[in-house]
């Protein structure tokens, strides 16, 4: 089979990595995929959002299944538009695409369907704030309504901070959106949980525990993600069951009901205070830097796997992971997630040696036309590693980026202080 992957990320690496170990595959092509898919598939340039171009591309390379990577093709319709095609294409469509398209559909279906999450308050009179911060403590959470690469998030202590957040926002901070809310903020550690959906019938695919901020510690601004391990740490039998019970199966029902079929990933990111799970917010699709560390450990086929969902037998589907754990540590361009300097020349990648229980995954990287390989973007290398222990392969992880010779690395080397370090 032939396949597309959308997106050039760590995330689209690792799907790349982890797709080619099907035997059912024929041929990869990743649009616009980086150094590191260009290494194992074949790029083809193309903007991610003209579909009408991939069209073209899928249809003159036989393509058979695309697989969606980045939210905002699917925010967009892509789904949509190639079912219209009947061409097979793995993600949610447009309308279910809201859950993390728009936090105040995804609060909507929470409130609807008594899905615990924080409490919260829809901006449109900026005089009521005082009256909604009467009834909650500072901090409060202050949120733009559309995608904002996990940037749409401000934490605020005081009423100043919040005025001058949501002013900006209102001014237009975020194309995406305008709208604004505050929220309560939740107390607890946070958990990535992820689920594979065809809309009746789920499966678990795996826990993570990400670190969105910049600095060791986890200080600073917020990021795509810095790092991840997984499996996390704080899940147990009665914990999955409740997340199961109160969060996913009243989402999927829920939908349902509103007459959406919500086929794909939903990537629910929690708060778990005392045992008990809040919904922070989904996500329509794998995590990145989660999906790194996810691929590391599933040892099934992955291409069944999607395929078992599209074809509404995902309960059929046996899925199995590695017992060890595996951590990815990012590598960013100094001065993200801020400005930084593009193009500088990352050098020694070839003699880094790979396998099955070490990767480097290539995000924000181009190779020259002399071969050399380019920085080009905020998060630019993730070292994965595999192995019986966190702490191992946290020290293993980061000895690969030590090695690196790339003047404009910035990493934490802290990534899992919480479980390692404690
Ligand atoms: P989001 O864009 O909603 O994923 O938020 C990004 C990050 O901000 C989350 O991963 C949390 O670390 C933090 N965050 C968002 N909402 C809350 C909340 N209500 N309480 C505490 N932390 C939050
Ligand atoms: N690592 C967070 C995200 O993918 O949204």
């Amino acid at each position: 089979m032939n396949i597309v992957i959308i997106g050039s990320g760590g995330r689209e690496h690792a799907l790349c990595y982890k797709l080619l170990k099907s035997s059912k595959i024929n041929k990869i092509y990743c649009i616009p995929g980086n150094a590191g898919t260009d290494e194992i598939a074949t790029n083809i340039f193309a903007d991610i959002n003209d579909f009408d171009e991939i069209y073209k591309i899928v249809l003159k390379l036989n393509v058979e299944l695309i697989v969606v990577g980045p939210e905002i093709p699917l925010v967009n319709g892509i789904v949509d538009y190639f079912e219209k095609k009947n061409i097979k294409i793995f993600g949610p469509n447009k309308k279910c695409s809201q859950l993390e398209g728009s936090k105040f559909f995804m609060k909507n279906i929470c409130k609807k369907y008594n899905i615990p999450s924080a409490k919260y308050f829809e901006i449109s009179d900026i005089n009521q704030i005082e009256k909604f911060l009467s009834s909650v403590s500072f901090p409060v959470v202050v949120k733009s309504d559309g995608l904002a690469a996990g940037k749409g998030v401000t934490i605020c202590n005081n009423l100043d901070e919040v005025l001058k957040d949501v002013q900006e926002i209102l001014d237009g901070k975020f194309k995406s959106s305008n709208k604004v809310f505050i929220e309560e903020f939740l107390e607890g550690e946070e958990l990535s949980y992820f689920v594979i959906t065809d809309g009746y019938d789920y499966k678990c695919l795996g826990t993570a525990q990400d670190h969105k901020k910049i600095g060791e510690g986890d200080v600073g601004l917020n990021t795509g993600g810095m790092g991840a391990y997984s499996p996390s740490k704080i899940i147990n039998n009665k914990l999955e069951n409740k997340i199961q019970k109160e969060i996913i199966e009243p989402t999927l029902n829920g939908l349902r009901k509103e007459g959406l079929i919500y086929k794909g990933i939903l990537y629910a990111g929690l708060m778990i205070n005392n045992g008990e799970p809040k919904l922070i917010e989904y996500n329509i699709r794998f995590g990145d830097p989660e999906c790194q560390v996810l691929m590391m450990r599933l040892n099934s086929d992955l291409l069944e796997i999607l395929i078992s969902t599209l074809e509404n037998k995902i309960l059929e589907q046996k899925i199995t992971w590695s017992e060890n754990d595996s951590i990815t540590v990012v590598a960013a361009n100094k001065g993200y997630p801020e400005q930084y300097k593009k193009n500088s020349i990352i050098k020694n990648l070839d003699t880094i040696k790979v396998d099955d229980n070490q990767q480097i995954f290539h995000a924000g990287t181009t190779r020259d036309k002399d071969g050399k390989i380019l920085a080009t973007g905020g998060r630019v290398l993730n070292s994965t590693v595999l192995s019986k222990s966190l702490s191992v392969a946290r020290k293993k992880a980061n000895e690969i980026l030590e090695n690196v010779k790339w003047e404009n690395k910035y990493y934490r080397k802290d990534i899992g202080f919480r479980v390692i370090d404690k």
